[in-house]
């Protein structure tokens, strides 16, 4: 039978996303119409393990919908990755008598929760957020819909220096494993070419491309780079290249780091950060555990912490198709 749950922790760990916040009001606010207290938990599972909580009201989370970044703070916890950090995090949720537990992050975050439901048979549900996309089991994760605005609107104005100055661009974005970012943002800002982990593009043709946009008379261009590129070569090495092989172009770099991870969410992320709040308390509530919540076909789902850790997220291969026709 499962256990009533009149207690219910929120956290957020790992990289922060825009609309973790939306997610955490949501959480809260879910709470209270069904009459469960909400517990703050603050940095993630470091809180946990040292009691870190703070009773959360639904007027707690008044005017947060909009800011970027977690009220609830973050971390990446070392100690929770082993079974004594865990066991002490348990005490401590027991000493407060929460039953149960939102936990708002990526696949790191789901991983730790997975282990703390099987080996103390406690309540979680999953809430992905990260700027990366990368978590099977929803089309979207929190922030990622805010990362794409972010960086398109960086590279619209990088555009605009390089197109005055007759410049190559290399743009890094993050995405140490995966190209989403790279790929959405690159088609969207109308990128010459698109670097990303889960492709070998090659040097050469990388250079092919880049003589062919000049030939047509193009006289700048912009090639964005995921973090973790295929090629293998960081976006100074990949400059370094370019200008020792062709020298006609003059070239510069900008790596967009953690502004990607910043700001206010948009639209699309509030919404789904609301939507998804309010699945993941009834999920709890309905007796449901060790799942996360997702976006499928605009319908919430719940898709098992297990398979949204290990199912792996697919690029969109048209995307990949519609670029190139776009730099003819
Ligand atoms: O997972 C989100 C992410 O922003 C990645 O895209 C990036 O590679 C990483 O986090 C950066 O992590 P940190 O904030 O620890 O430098």
């Amino acid at each position: 039978m499962a256990k009533i749950i009149k207690k219910i922790g929120v956290l957020t760990s790992g990289g922060d996303a825009p609309g973790m916040n939306a997610a955490i009001r949501s959480v809260v606010r879910t709470c209270a119409f069904h009459n469960v207290e909400c517990i703050g938990v603050y940095r993630g599972y470091e809180g946990l393990i040292e009691g870190d909580f703070k009773i959360l009201s639904a007027r707690s989370v008044n005017n947060i919908i909009h800011t970027g970044g977690t009220i609830l703070k973050s971390a990446r916890s070392e100690a929770f990755r082993t079974k004594e950090g865990r066991q002490e995090a348990y005490l401590q949720l027991k000493s407060v008598g929460i039953d149960a537990l939102v936990v708002i992050g990526g696949d790191g975050t789901f991983t730790g929760g997975m282990f703390f439901n099987e080996e103390f048979n406690f309540p979680v549900i999953g809430i992905p957020g990260t700027i990366d996309n990368d978590i099977f089991g929803t089309n979207f994760t929190l922030g990622y819909d805010t990362a794409l605005n972010t960086v398109v609107d960086a590279i619209d104005k990088i555009r605009d220096t390089a197109s005055s100055h007759k410049r190559l661009f290399f743009v890094e974005v993050m995405g140490r494993d995966v190209g989403h970012i790279a790929l959405n943002a690159g088609v969207g800002a109308g990128a010459e070419e698109i670097l990303i982990p889960e492709e070998d593009l090659g040097l050469d043709r990388l250079l092919e491309s880049l003589r062919r946009s000049k030939q047509s008379g193009k006289s700048s261009s912009i090639v964005v780079v995921a973090e973790g590129d295929k090629i293998g070569k960081n976006v100074f090495e990949l400059k370094d290249y370019v200008e020792e092989n062709m020298s006609e172009y003059e070239v510069r770099v900008s790596v967009l780091g953690h502004m990607q991870r910043g700001g206010s969410p948009s639209c699309f992320d509030r919404v789904l950060a609301s939507r998804m709040g309010v699945k993941a308390v009834e999920a709890l509530l309905d007796g449901k555990t060790n799942y996360m919540v997702g976006i499928l076909d605009n319908k919430m789902e719940l898709t098992p912490l297990d398979q949204a850790v290990k199912g792996k997220t697919e690029i969109n291969k048209e995307l990949l198709r519609v670029s190139d026709i776009m730099t003819t």
